[in-house]
């Protein structure tokens, strides 16, 4: 569909399709720079089948010198599924052995004269940055534990299922994993699975979900509903939801909603506190840069994270003072582990948990210190620039991949997008879905041309530059051989 709302439609197409435009565009883009901060992975890299890059296979002698197309970069669309290596993070991760070799367990509790966080604190540390991605208070952001594990302490704490009380409403093409996840919550309660309620597409060649549908379904079972669980943008379609709109909704019905943010942090900027959401988790591993399954991060709303004292009596209050009292503290029940407990008195071991106030709180285990490191050179990254700022670039390079992808020579093209034209209704993702019987083919050729970039069979291409290190020249460089992947392709199947 043609979108309106994107500059580079309706331009001469030998300029859009230029190589020189398209250098132009890098050039004239403050945040290009921003790029020099990742390793690309070269085509010579992806084919190598010894570890590490050609580079250093050469260097040290396990490889003969490669071809000049093999030293090129590769054309990574992947940063929705595993994001690129900040250059620091080697850095970052040294100093991270450095400390274990030289300090060991005194590496927890270590206070630098440079500043720089003991292990202990390290949490701490990554919350003012988390903070401005997700638009929370840092106190209500903290970076443990993985996605789905999060997922299910939250609902451990937000599903409180009553006898009137019980569905979990998802949508019907979550990411398997929320699905299992809302449903494994529901047979923990002794609940049949009819408890689970999916919002599906009314139609059913076209992914898309309007806000109207999904307040509706969510209406029609607001009397019988526990929980709603939803993601900020849908991992297959690329369609970024209407957060604020969906969780004023249930609050006006009195329903509870968290949402997955796997594909929206540091991909959209998203403002958790003031648009009232109860609760979200996300993973690190996407636009985040920190590494394959890397820690996650979740967000709970300030006013469920607060630590009340109650005492009720002078005694009372003077144990609950010195930390030996939790009778007296009234807080959101959770599943609880030491690590949610107040740094004060976590080292007591006395068995009285007096939770960190906020997002803290629902910590559960000593977090690995190498993923905190790592996620704190993602954040670094980010640090270089803001999330608005970002998402500025991420609106040019997806209106000038849209533009590119519209602009099929020779005849009608055959793939449709089917992630919204809407640009507030998407992150950076276009999905892309191909004619049937061309994607093994397509793939095949992209692929063994450098192209990295994720299917979803039997017939979806997701195409997703990542605003912190793609380029408008690396989306040139994909079109073209994405077009004659398709020109080869539909000359095969006739
Ligand atoms: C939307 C969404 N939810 C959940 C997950 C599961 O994440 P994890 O394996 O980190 O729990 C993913 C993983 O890609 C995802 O994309």
């Amino acid at each position: 569909m043609a979108n309106s709302q994107n500059q580079f439609i309706g331009l001469e197409a030998s300029k859009l399709t230029s190589e020189a435009y398209a250098k132009t565009l890098d050039k004239e883009d403050a945040l290009s720079k921003l790029r020099n901060e990742f390793i690309i992975p070269t085509k010579g890299d992806l084919k190598n089948k010894r570890f590490g890059p050609v580079s250093k296979n050469i260097s040290n002698g396990t490889s003969g010198p490669v071809s000049a197309e093999d030293e090129e970069e590769s054309i990574y669309f992947c940063g929705n599924s595993l994001g690129l290596q900040p250059k620091r993070t080697r850095e970052y991760i040294s100093r991270y052995l450095d400390t274990w070799a030289s300090k060991g367990v005194f590496g927890h509790f270590t206070q630098y004269e440079d500043g720089h966080p003991p292990w202990l604190d390290m949490d701490d540390a990554l919350k003012d940055q988390t903070s401005k991605l997700v638009g929370a208070l840092p106190s209500e952001v903290v970076v443990m534990e993985t996605l789905t594990a999060n997922l299910h302490f939250l609902m451990a704490s937000f599903y409180r299922p009553t006898k009137d009380r019980y569905k979990i409403i998802i949508e019907g093409k979550a990411f398997p994993s929320d699905h299992y996840a809302a449903m494994s919550q529901i047979a923990h309660h002794n609940l049949p699975p009819s408890a689970l309620v999916t919002i599906t597409p009314p139609s059913p060649t076209d992914p898309y979900l309007s806000s109207d549908h999904i307040l509706s379904v969510i209406s029609e079972h607001a009397a019988t509903t526990a929980l709603v669980l939803l993601p900020g943008i849908q991992f297959y379609s690329g369609q970024y939801f209407d957060i604020e709109l969906i969780t004023r909704h249930c609050h006006s019905l009195n329903i509870p909603i968290g949402w997955d943010l796997a594909h929206a942090v540091g991909n959209v900027p998203v403002k958790l506190h003031d648009w009232n959401v109860d609760f979200a988790a996300w993973c690190n591993y996407k636009y985040l840069n920190g590494g394959p399954g890397t820690i996650g991060g979740l967000f709970v709303h300030d006013r469920h994270g607060q630590v009340e004292e109650s005492p009720s009596n002078d005694e009372e209050s003077a144990k609950a003072e010195n930390g030996i009292l939790d009778k007296t503290l009234t807080y959101r029940p959770r599943l609880s582990g030491w690590w949610g407990g107040d740094k004060k008195v976590r080292f007591n071991m006395d068995n009285v948990f007096v939770p960190i106030p906020g997002a803290s709180g629902f910590q559960v285990s000593n977090p690995s210190a190498l993923d905190l490191t790592a996620v704190l050179a993602s954040l670094d990254v980010f640090g270089l620039t803001d999330i608005d700022t970002l998402r500025e670039r991420s609106l040019r390079l997806t209106a000038y991949l849209e533009a590119r992808l519209l602009q099929y020579e020779g005849g009608e093209a055959p793939y449709k997008i089917i992630t919204p034209s809407n640009p507030a209704e998407r992150g950076a993702q276009l999905s892309v879905r191909l004619n049937p019987g061309l994607l093994d083919s397509i793939l095949h050729f992209i692929e063994s041309n450098g192209v990295v970039l994720d299917e979803r069979k039997p017939d979806v291409l997701r195409v997703a530059p990542a605003p912190l290190y793609n380029s408008f020249w690396d989306i040139h460089r994909f079109i073209t051989l994405f077009h004659e992947a398709c020109k080869r392709a539909t000359a095969k199947t006739g």
